[in-house]
This record gives structure tokens, sequence and C-alpha cells, in this order.
């Protein structure tokens, strides 16, 4: 499958999101309440032993589901998700940042090479670390658009210590407001911009008859006003919910056994506390917890809902330990986060589909708009998981 049948590919996957749409879409607080989605798959995998629900989740051995619709279905995920690879980059080139960060600067060395020399914009730009990758390394001449103040100072004071002569516009790019000014640039560049940051990327380089859009999307889970359905080969009556956009940037590759072990145990705690919470005194609901912590998961369950009752229920008072670890290891529990475990493995599975419906009609949108488009696959998706871009030409 390649580029030239984007609209085709889109079909395609609106009719199995249309089909599987009821295992995306469904919340955990329902779960939590005891509704719960059923279906031959979750029911097969609850039968699998931990080895082998952790090679199915953490490994991608799909077929160890033995079910021929499950094997059909992933194979055509495989297959809508096949782009035109960009060249691997040969010639290793300095760059700042993690492993991630070098290995996509180093990508776009390569992938930007015809563009050398040109003006550019990078929206949504930080501190600027691209940009003055771009300005060294390919001669560009580079603004980074930016809404947070604080990096667009950052990144003003550090690169100009570097005798740098990158420009920064603190400016928040949207659809309501006003935007920069950046018809005297060649090219625009976004690097994971977030939710409906993207799409307003895109109005504002048509207004701006950009000649070259390059985007790479992520935080789909941020769109706002259902921010899709944009080109006409969309299905408009398919609505993604919260959960099911944030699918899709769920969805990810192999990933190494203790950072499937860690994510498992995040889970576990957070839906025993928030069943703990339903259970005890009939509340529903989340609260913005951040995961950032690693010790926190360390401690006995009872002792995190501790913790987590004094920071986020300081109102409620604190139950007795062993009566909260007994229901920690009760069947009831244990059933809950057995399910919602193999829910989220076939999720992460099926988000794919999300993220391409999405990729697939955003670029369909551009074509739309009198650009020449394409989805290419920049990255390597285990060390980048969104690493697809549209790129977009001016006709
Ligand atoms: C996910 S980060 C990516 C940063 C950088 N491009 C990279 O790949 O490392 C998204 C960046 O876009 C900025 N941003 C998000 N929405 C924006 C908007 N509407 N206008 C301007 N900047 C925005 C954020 O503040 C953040 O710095």
């Amino acid at each position: 499958m390649n580029n030239l049948d984007l609209n085709d590919r889109l079909k395609k996957i609106a009719t199995l999101l249309n089909k599987y749409l009821p295992l995306l879409s469904q919340s955990d607080l329902d779960v939590i309440q005891g509704k719960r989605v059923d279906h031959k798959w979750t029911n097969a995998l609850l039968e699998l032993n931990s080895s082998e629900l952790t090679r199915f989740d953490a490994f991608r051995e799909h077929t160890l589901l033995q079910d021929s619709e499950w094997l059909q279905l992933t194979s055509d995920i495989e297959e809508l998700s096949r782009f035109k690879r960009s060249a691997k980059n040969q010639n290793e080139v300095k760059a700042f940042g993690n492993i991630k960060k070098q290995h996509e600067l180093n990508q776009l060395y390569s992938f930007l090479d015809h563009d050398r020399g040109r003006s550019i914009v990078d929206f949504g730009g930080g501190v600027g670390n691209l940009a003055y990758f771009l300005e060294g390394h390919l001669s560009m001449d580079v603004t980074v658009l930016e809404k947070d103040l604080a990096l667009v100072e950052k990144g003003r004071s550090k690169l100009k210590k570097l005798n740098s002569r990158v420009n920064f516009t603190h400016c928040h790019v949207s659809n309501d407001e006003a935007g920069p000014n950046i018809s005297n640039s060649e090219l625009a560049i976004g690097l994971h911009t977030c939710g409906n940051f993207a799409t307003d990327m895109f109005r504002i380089c048509i207004d701006n008859r950009m000649k070259k859009i390059i985007n790479f999307g992520c935080c789909y889970s941020k769109i706002k006003d259902n921010d899709y359905n944009l080109s006409s080969a969309s299905d408009s009556s398919l609505h993604l919910n919260q959960r099911a956009l944030s699918s899709a940037t769920q969805s990810f590759n192999c990933v190494p056994v203790e950072f499937y072990e860690y994510r498992k145990k995040i889970m576990n705690y957070k839906f025993s506390f928030y069943h703990w919470l339903f259970k005890s005194y009939d509340h529903l609901g989340f609260c913005s917890m951040s995961n950032a912590r690693n010790s926190l998961y360390k401690n006995k369950f009872s002792d995190y809902l501790e913790i987590c009752l004094k920071k986020y229920f300081p109102e409620i008072a604190t139950p007795g330990k062993e009566i909260v670890q007994q229901f920690y290891e009760s069947e009831a529990n244990k059933n809950l986060n057995d399910y919602l475990s193999v829910f989220y493995a076939i999720q992460r599975y099926l988000g794919k589909l999300v993220e391409l419906y999405i990729l697939c009609d955003r670029a369909l949108f551009l074509q739309e708009k009198n650009y020449c488009v394409e989805i290419v696959e920049v990255f390597d998706p285990s060390i980048s998981p969104r690493s697809c871009a549209i790129v977009a030409l001016k006709n």
C-alpha cells in the first residue's frame, strides 16, 4: 500500500474503526462500576498466564491470540501502517538531547537535506533545540513560534550565548486568534504538535500559502472540539471520545519488560485506588495524578492509598491498613485489574487505527487545500513512536 491511495486507506481505517470502536471507547469508570464490554478477545486473553500476557502485550506476540478475526485485523493494521520510509541518516551529526531527540534530529538532517539554506518556521519549537540544529547543520534561517514564555526566554538566552541568529516569537497559535505573519518563510515544521496545535498550524500555513509543511502530531488525547474529520473523505459520523483519542498515543511497539511491569503496577494501583473510592464512598471520577515518582509505587498498596488520600482527598479519614490491603488482594479487585490489563493490551494494538485515521484525514485535508501530500515514516518507531510526518507541498 503506498501513499497514492490515502483515500482508500482512510476509508478502510474508518470501516475498521466503526467496527471496533466499542473496544476503544469504553471508559475506565464504567468498568469500575461493573459495566464492561465483554468480547471474545478479552475472554481469551484472560486465559493466558502472566508471562504469555507479557509476551502478547510488551513483546507484541500478537499470534498468542489465536483467533482468525484477530489475526486478520492485526495484519490489516500492519498493512495500513506501512508508509514510505525516509532514508536512514548515514552521517552521525552532533545534536543536543536524549537518545530519542538525537535520533530525531539525525533523521531530520537527511530528510531536510533538500531544504538546506531555506527559511523555516518551527511551530512549538520550545527552547530552540531543533532550530539551533537546523541553523547549524543545514544553514537554515529559523523562526521559532512558542506559546510558553518561559521556554522562549530560556531559548533566547541560551542561543544568544551560542551566537545563534534563531528568532523566537512568543505566540499562541490558535484557530481563534490572528496568527503570526509567516509569509516570508519557505517552509514550516511542527515536531510533535500536540492535539489541535497540528490543525491550527495547518490553517495558518494554508492562510499564508506556505510552500512546504512538515508535521508530526502527538498527544491526540488533547484534541478538543472534535477537531478531526477534516477532509471530505472522512466519516463524519465517526465520533472519537476521549478514551479512543488517548488510545492513539498509547499504541506502542515492543517495550522492555521492566517498562511493562512498571506501567502495570501504576495501572493496578491507580485503578485499585479508584475502585476503593467507588466501593467505599460511591465516588466516581479521576483526579490528575502524577506518575513521575517511581518510589510511590514501591509502597505497599495500603501505604500508597494513604498517601493518595492525604494528597487528593484530605477530607477522607485514613482507613485501617489491613482492611485496605485485603481490599487490594480481594477477588473482585484482582478481577477488575485483570480485565483492565487485557482490555488495555487490546487497545495498544487497536489504538494505532485511531492515529492512522487522524493522520490520513489531516493529510487529505491538506490535499483538498491544494497541496501535494504524502505520509512518510521518518523516525524509527521503536525510538520515537510518533514517527510519521505529513509532508505537504503547495501545488
Ligand atoms: C510536545 S512539545 C514539542 C517540542 C519540540 N517541538 C520537540 O519536538 O521537542 C510541544 C511544544 O509546542 C508548544 N505549543 C503547544 N501548543 C502551542 C500553540 N498553540 N502555539 C504555540 N506553541 C504551542 C508547547 O509549549 C511545547 O513547547
